[in-house]
C-alpha cells in the first residue's frame, strides 16, 4: 500500500496528509471526500520528469489526463511543465481552461467526433494520435476546410500481451484499439497522399497498471524498429505503469524505468520519446474518506462495516475486482481486533470497497479511509441512485483547498426537463 508522501499519525492518533488531520478534514468538507496532496502529486511528476530527462534528455512527459481531469489539477500538473495526453473534447476543454500549452496536447480517441476533430485543429493542440483510416479521411477533410495541418502520430496495436486485468490491457492483437502491424504499410503510404495531414511518429499502449518492465522493452523495441523504417521523429510508449495498492505489488521505481526504455533506444535512434503516464502520476497523491455508518454483524459469518460511498465514487472494485487497503483514520495505531468486509451505501450487493480487511474495533462515526483513489475514482464516478459526488480537496502544508465542490441535488437535476 503507498500513502501520500507526507502522511503521518499526529499526537491524536489521527491520520494526517499534507498536514491537515483527516478527522478534521471530514469535519470541515464532509464525506464521502477525496483528498490530493500536493507534495505527493508534484514529486511524482517531477520523478517522472527528472528520471526521463537523466536516461534519455530528448523526452517529454504528457499526463494522462483521463486518470484524473480538472481544472485544479491539470494547472498544477502543467505547472511542473507536463503536457496532456486527453481523449475527448470534454477533458481537451479542461486542459485548455487550465492553461495547457496546445503544442504539449496529443489528442487520443478510436471514434473522435467531427465536432472533437475541429475543436483540436481550432485549438492548434500538438498531435492527434490517428487510430484508423476512417479518422485520417475525416482529419484531412477537417483541416483542409480549416487551412490547418494536422499533424499525427500513428497508433499501432503491437500485439504485445500485458499481464494486466482483460479490461485494461490494451495492446494485444484482439482489440479494438490501433492500427494493426500487417496495415501500417498502407496506412503509412496513405498518410503521404494527404496534403493536410503530416506524420510526426508512432504511439501504442500497451495497457495499465502494469507492475514489470519487461512488456514495455518490448514495446520499445518494436516502435523503434518501426521508427527507423519508417524514418518517423517521435515515439510515445503511452502509459501503463502500475502502483502499489496492496503490498504485495511492486512496481519498478520509474528511474530504473526510463533507464530500461532508454537501453534500448540510445545510439539507434535521435527520436524524441514521450511517455503517457496516468495512474502513477496521480494514484498514490490521493487518499478517500468515508464516514463508518453501520456496522453489521452477520454472525458466523462476517461483520459488514458499510460507509457513506462507495461503487458511484470509487467503481474500480466492482469493475476490475480491484483491491484497496482501508485504515481508520481516527484510530491510528490501534491493535487490529477482526477481519471485516468494507461494503458501500448503492442498491447494488456487488458494491464492496475492500473484501476482507484487518481493522481495530470499528463503531459508527469512525473514519475510513481508503488509499491509493487518486487515480481513475473521480474520474469513472457516477450518480448511482442520483448520490451526488464527492467534493475534492488539495492538502499541503497544513491547509486544504477545495478543487471540486461536493455535487448538491440541484446539480442533479439541472438538465433535467419536465
Ligand atoms: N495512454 C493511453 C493511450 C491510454 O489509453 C492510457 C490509459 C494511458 C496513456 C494511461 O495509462 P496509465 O498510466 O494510467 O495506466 N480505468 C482503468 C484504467 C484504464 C486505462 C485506459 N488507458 C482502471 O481504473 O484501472
Amino acid at each position: 500500500m503507498s500513502l501520500p508522501i507526507t502522511a503521518k499519525t499526529n499526537k491524536n492518533s489521527h491520520l494526517e496528509i499534507g498536514g491537515c488531520d483527516v478527522a478534521e478534514l471530514a469535519k470541515k468538507y464532509g464525506t464521502p471526500l477525496y483528498v490530493i496532496d500536493e507534495a505527493t502529486l508534484r514529486e511524482n511528476c517531477r520523478n517522472y520528469i527528472d528520471s526521463f530527462k537523466a536516461a534519455y534528455p530528448n523526452s517529454e512527459i504528457a499526463f494522462a489526463s483521463k486518470a484524473l481531469c480538472t481544472v485544479g489539477i491539470s494547472k498544477l500538473i502543467a505547472g511542473e511543465g507536463l503536457g496532456f495526453d486527453v481523449s475527448s473534447g470534454g477533458e481537451l476543454f479542461t486542459v485548455l481552461k487550465a492553461g495547457a500549452d496546445p503544442k504539449k496536447i496529443y489528442f487520443h480517441g478510436n471514434n473522435k467526433t467531427l465536432q472533437e476533430i475541429e475543436e483540436g485543429l481550432k485549438a492548434g493542440i500538438g498531435r492527434f494520435m490517428v487510430d484508423n483510416v476512417e479518422e485520417l479521411a475525416n482529419l484531412e477533410a477537417i483541416a483542409g476546410k480549416l487551412k490547418k495541418t494536422a499533424n499525427i502520430m500513428i497508433r499501432v496495436n503491437p500485439g504485445i500481451d500485458a499481464h494486466t486485468h482483460e479490461f485494461i490491457q490494451t495492446g494485444k492483437t484482439d482489440s479494438k484499439f490501433g492500427v494493426p502491424l500487417d496495415q501500417l504499410d498502407a496506412f503509412v503510404q496513405k498518410i503521404k497522399t494527404l496534403k493536410s495531414v503530416k506524420l510526426k511518429g508512432l504511439h501504442a499502449h500497451i495497457g495499465s497498471q502494469i507492475l514489470d518492465v519487461k512488456p514495455f522493452v518490448e514495446e520499445a523495441k518494436l516502435l523503434l524498429d518501426l521508427t527507423l523504417k519508417y524514418q518517423t521523429e517521435e515515439l510515445n510508449l503511452g502509459g501503463g505503469l502500475g502502483i502499489s495498492y496492496s503490498p504485495d505489488q511492486k512496481p519498478p521505481a520509474v528511474a530504473d524505468f526510463a533507464r530500461a526504455i532508454a537501453a534500448v533506444l540510445k545510439g539507434k535512434t535521435k527520436a524524441k520519446l514521450i511517455l503517457e503516464p496516468g495512474r502513477s502520476i496521480v494514484g498514490t497523491a490521493g487518499i478517500t474518506l468515508y464516514t463508518v455508518g453501520v456496522i453489521k454483524e452477520i454472525p458466523g459469518i462476517r461483520q459488514y462495516i458499510i460507509v457513506d460511498g462507495g461503487m458511484a465514487d470509487n467503481p474500480r472494485p466492482i469493475l476490475y475486482d480491484a483491491k484497496y487497503e482501508a485504515m481508520l483514520g481516527n484510530k491510528m495505531g490501534r491493535a487490529d481486533t477482526a477481519t471485516v468486509r468494507v461494503a458501500g451505501r448503492f442498491c447494488e450487493s456487488g458494491d464492496i470497497l475492500v473484501k476482507e480487511i484487518k481493522l481495530p474495533k470499528v463503531e459508527a462515526g469512525d473514519i475510513l479511509v481508503t488509499t491509493c483513489t487518486g487515480a481513475y475514482n473521480y474520474s469513472m464516478a457516477s450518480n448511482y441512485n442520483r448520490v451526488p459526488r464527492p467534493a475534492m480537496v488539495l492538502v499541503g502544508g497544513g491547509k486544504s483547498s477545495v478543487i471540486l465542490k461536493r455535487e448538491k441535488y440541484e446539480d442533479l437535476v439541472r438538465n433535467d426537463a419536465d
